[in-house]
């Protein structure tokens, strides 16, 4: 591929894309026109139906019906209907999901609650590369524990699996990593916790819509997950929380709100468990937010995830085909692995400059991004994402690096977001 030519690769990537199954999904996209969009594994773009959606939500069911609407327009169920249609993409049968709070504060009920699914053990496992805001969120809960101590891939053993043992409660891991786009194998990794008796929550961050997840067949215990990314949801838009139906009845969170309750609407004076994964729910959800969940799940959940799969990996797999000579030339490395089977959506190149680079090809339309200290991230979201676009981000990424088109002192300057 790389040995073709310019005319010859255009035409065939226009062969490709008017070949592509899935090629009918990027009109239920706005992505701008010009714009190459590979940031999706960061903010997805929005999904068309949710400009119509959001004004029903603000003009009728808000300005309209107004308290009504909680039952109404079913606001007040949207954590439950919503979480089932999650499932569906993430393997999970219904009633173990629901949709809310942020991924953060999830992590945080999740890992209390495997904690109490495992009195007497010492020692929550995670990866030292992961996702800051899951080794934060686990240092809160270590501190508020004495006694529990967290041990972290990288840090205490080179691999994860060499840290789970009988002192371990509960382990919290990464499916793909957010830095490297690599991924973990879901059912080894979980077979493995169990085998040492420990609970498993898995981080769904970067697989969730874009990658088959079978939480189920895996076994898995509990698992959190956000849906601005890849289910194109909207910034800050709910998260959502996993667990097992076998683990309900002796689930236990510290978030105990009101919507967790057995009987929200009782108003008793006592906290009462709800009976399912309602019991993971805390307190009010942003019914707004909550309602473009409706038209991101709607623009990718009658597609097969095997499908957006296959052609997930076909464009990852052609970019770091087309880049791979100038990254070589350059000193530049791409740190995802080549193996599919141990590759997310994303493509990472490490380089110093890396920062400038990004801002470079942000400069020509072309939007990834980075992740300090020198990782460059370019997301493929197979939704809304062509083949033709993969040919002219390469050439322009290969133009930037190959040219040094990034020591421009405009692309040095960083801002609060990278
Ligand atoms: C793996 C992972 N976990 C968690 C988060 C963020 O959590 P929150 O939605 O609470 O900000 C991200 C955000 O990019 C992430 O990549």
């Amino acid at each position: 591929m790389a040995s073709l030519d310019t005319a010859a690769l255009t035409e065939e990537m226009t062969r490709r894309d008017a070949a592509d199954p899935l090629r009918h999904l990027r009109e239920r996209f706005h992505v701008p026109a010009g714009m190459i969009y590979l940031a999706g594994n960061s903010l997805g773009p929005a999904p068309v139906a949710a400009f119509r959606d959001m004004e029903a939500a603000m003009r009728q069911e808000w300005a309209e019906g107004l308290v009504k609407s909680w039952n109404d327009a079913g606001w007040f169920a949207l954590v439950g209907t919503l979480g089932d249609r999650l499932g569906r993409l993430i393997g999970a049968a219904p009633g173990q999901t629901v949709a809310c709070d942020s991924v953060s504060v999830n992590i945080y009920k999740a890992l209390h609650a495997a904690l109490a699914l495992r009195p007497g053990r010492n020692a929550i496992v995670a990866e030292g590369g992961s996702f800051p805001t899951d080794l934060y969120v686990a240092e809160g809960v270590v501190a508020g524990r004495p006694g529990l101590v967290l041990k972290l891939e990288g840090v205490d053993a080179a691999r994860i699996e060499d840290l789970i043992d009988e002192n371990t409660a509960a382990v919290l891991v990464n499916h793909v990593d957010y830095k490297t786009g690599a991924l973990r194998d879901m059912a080894a990794l979980t077979r493995l916790v169990h085998d040492k008796g420990a609970v498993v929550v898995w981080d769904l961050c970067h697989s969730a819509g874009v990658i088959p997840v079978d939480l189920d067949g895996a076994e898995a215990d509990l698992a959190v997950g956000c849906t601005y990314k890849y289910l194109n949801c909207g910034p800050g838009a709910p998260a959502f929380i996993y667990a097992a139906t076998r683990h309900h009845d002796a689930l236990s969170q510290p978030l105990s709100g009101w919507w967790g309750h057995a009987a929200p609407f009782a108003f008793e004076r006592g906290y009462r468990p709800a009976g399912g994964i309602q019991r993971l729910l805390c307190g009010t959800q942003p019914i707004l937010s909550m309602r473009v969940l409706d038209a991101g799940l709607g623009a990718i959940e009658d597609v097969p995830l095997s499908a957006l799969r296959a052609k997930s990996l076909a464009l990852t797999d052609l970019f770091m085909e087309l880049v791979e000579p100038a990254c070589r030339a350059r000193g530049a490395t791409i740190v995802t692995p080549r193996d599919p089977a141990t590759r997310g959506s994303q493509v990472s190149i490490a380089f110093e400059n890396g920062f400038a680079v990004i801002q470079a090809l942000i400069a020509r339309g072309v939007i990834g991004d980075f992740r300090a200290p020198d990782t460059m991230r370019f997301g493929f979201a197979p939704a809304y994402l062509g083949y033709a676009d993969v040919q002219r981000a390469a050439e322009a990424f290969n133009e930037v690096l190959t040219g040094g088109l990034w020591r421009d002192e405009r692309y040095t300057k960083r801002r609060a977001v990278t």
